[in-house]
């Protein structure tokens, strides 16, 4: 028995020596990525200038001219853009077996490097149907709540990870300022303080438990810099108001609004960073040498991939070779090349064989792209680089549902409401439900949502909001409804649905964002019926709504909240009380904008950071 005891009693202090001691230096879950450079050094000088070059290119998935260009053009990155879905269809098997069957491909080059796989999860991994789609990050940025977005980023990668995909063109960190720019939505805030926080926190969450952890993902902090700044009609492609212009600001102001993001985001260890479209002061980012280099990669310490936008290297110069010699050497570490990539990569070594890209720049560009997938454990043979099947059970789970829900919950802002007509009670005889927005999917998800633009209708699984409204009232409750807003009358309510269609990036640029007439007249002839009238607005940005906002007794901004309804419905019930506060100021109407906190005169129809509740 003795010895018994004693022995029992060894293992209990040794346990307790292991807990106490600081974690083995080999513990590498976050360290930096310049930790992996002896392997990647190794690994690099081993490749060929072909091999090299290779991995500094991203081409789209549905543009391969055949997928063997992958190991023809030893390819270092494949991407999937908005609208590129597998050819067997949009479905979780299906993009699963287009990630596996392209990691093959990359797997039977000479060095065998795999893929680094590049996709827009920008809110949930929402270009697959089935997956949990969240509120965009304006909405998001108006929970205030870091760990929920760190937790709604989190799901983000689980879900992306079941098809095997693990880079994720995300968070947009645009700090935006003018409400016309078409990717306002893409933004937390025109607060780059709070833009900073909310973007660490999904950097934390995309890359939970490290860069190693298989459920983990690769964060890309975009678009750098100054995408939320550019002035009003300096737009760039297909007659643009903004997206792609020009950010006409003083360095100071122009850190300070919109590179402040990326020390947050740097100091969450972030592995890739998206080079913004824009100018700055009239010099593309794409080409800018002192914000890539010597700001971002010297100054900030960046160890990560700069990778350039969608074909962002053609606008750098009207020749394409010079583009790409300029971009190139002003920092940019992978290229996104679509389609041209055959054309770059014979570019490109011609450029270095000339001598006017140094190899030294080559070899900085590669050793930064091995180091991410040695961090990532890419290296650590086949089995780390297939996707797992086994997280299918989770994609779309009950679970994920049940916290984009409460996201959805914590993002409305209670604008106005009068002789407490919110919350509703379960029990009233008639519910009528009006509006456009009130049954579609697609409105309520916005952009970037299945396809680039969105869509209308049931364009994935989810949960509108009149069918959240169905399901929340009590057995006795009579819910009609009607897209015109006729049949109100004897109702003890009517609720609107109402806003904007869906749009992505320069298609969403407006000049006016006055509310669509058919929505208005939908909410007068509520009011006309002589009930009591709810707005709920589903919007990428604050709209001009002075009219409505007069006629209704009670006004909620949804802002995009994705596939589950059922957290507008838990407001609108009182199940949850709102909390959101506004991450945008709201105009009083156009002449006003842009208007941001801080302005002076700052004369908002609802000021930055104005919520109500109950
Ligand atoms: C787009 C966007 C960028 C996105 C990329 C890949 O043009 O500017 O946010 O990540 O192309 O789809």
């Amino acid at each position: 028995m003795r010895l018994h005891f004693l022995s029992y009693l060894m293992l209990i202090l040794l346990a307790a020596a292991c807990r106490q001691a600081t974690p083995p230096a080999s513990d590498t879950t976050f360290a930096p990525l310049s930790h992996y450079d002896t392997q990647a050094r190794a690994l690099l000088a081993q490749m060929t200038l072909e091999e090299k070059i290779g991995q500094m290119i991203q081409a789209e998935q549905a543009f391969l001219q055949e997928p063997a260009d992958i190991q023809t053009y030893y390819l270092g990155s494949i991407l999937s853009g908005g609208n590129s879905d597998p050819a067997a269809g949009n479905s979780l098997q299906a993009w699963t077996e287009v990630y596996d069957s392209l990691q093959a491909i990359a797997l039977r080059t000479r060095l065998g490097i795999p893929l680094l796989y590049g996709i827009d999860a920008v809110h949930g991994h929402s270009n697959v149907e089935g997956a949990v789609i969240f509120p965009h990050n304006i909405g998001l940025g108006c929970t205030r709540d870091p760990k929920l977005v760190e937790e709604v980023h989190r799901i983000t990668a689980i879900e992306m990870r079941a098809t095997g995909i693990h880079w994720n063109f995300a968070p947009c960190i645009a700090v935006a300022r003018d409400e016309r720019w078409g990717r306002t939505y893409e933004s937390f805030s025109e607060n780059p303080e709070l833009v900073a926080e909310l973007g660490a926190a999904a950097v934390r969450g995309l890359q939970h438990g490290g860069l190693r952890n298989p459920l983990a993902v690769l964060a890309t902090a975009k678009h750098f810099a100054g995408d939320g700044g550019t002035t009003f009609g300096t737009g760039g492609p297909q007659g643009a108001l903004l997206d792609q212009g020009d950010t006409r600001l003083d360095e100071a102001t122009f850190r300070q609004l919109h590179v402040r993001p990326y020390l947050d985001a740097i100091r969450a260890g972030v592995g890739a960073i998206m080079v913004s479209y824009n100018s700055w002061n009239g010099v593309k980012m794409t080409g800018h040498r002192y914000m890539l280099t010597e700001v971002l990669k010297n100054e900030l310490g960046f160890e990560g991939i700069v990778i350039s936008d969608y074909n962002a290297i053609d606008q750098v110069h009207p020749d394409y070779k010079t583009a790409i010699e300029l971009s190139i050497n002003a920092g940019i570490d992978m290229a996104m090349v679509p389609t041209r990539y055959r054309e770059f990569f014979r570019l490109l070594k011609e450029l270095v064989e000339e001598g006017r890209v140094p190899m030294e720049r080559i070899d900085d560009a590669v050793l930064r792209i091995l180091r991410v997938k040695y961090a990532m454990g890419l290296m650590d043979g086949e089995r780390a680089v297939f996707a797992d099947r086994s997280l299918w059970a989770q994609f779309g789970s009950a679970e994920h549902r049940a916290l984009a829900r409460e996201a959805v919950r914590k993002s409305l802002v209670l604008l106005k409401n009068e002789n407490r007509t919110l919350p509703l009670a379960k029990n009233l005889p008639r519910i009528h439900v009006a509006g456009l927005h009130a049954d579609n999917l697609g409105y309520q998800c916005g952009g970037w949502t299945i396809d680039w633009q969105g869509g209308s209708g049931r364009i994935t699984e989810g949960t509108t909001i009149l069918e959240a409204i169905r399901k929340a009232v009590a057995p006795g409750t009579q819910v009609t409804y009607t897209e015109d807003g006729s049949g109100a009358q004897g109702a003890s309510v009517a609720i609107a649905v109402i806003g904007e269609r869906p749009y992505a990036e320069f298609l969403g640029d407006r000049s006016d964002l006055s509310l669509d007439p058919d929505d208005v007249a939908v909410v007068r002839r509520l009011k006309a019926a002589g009930v009591p009238v709810v707005v709920v607005l589903i919007s990428g940005r604050p709209m001009i709504i002075n009219d409505v906002l007069e006629l209704a007794d009670a006004f909620v901004a949804a802002w995009l909240p994705g596939t589950e309804g059922d957290g507008v419905a838990d407001v609108l019930f009182g199940d949850y009380a709102p909390t959101g506060k506004l991450s945008f100021s709201w105009p009083r109407s156009m002449h006003q904008i842009p208007i941001n906190v801080g302005d002076e005169p700052y004369e908002p129809l609802f000021p930055y950071g104005y919520g109500l509740t109950y």
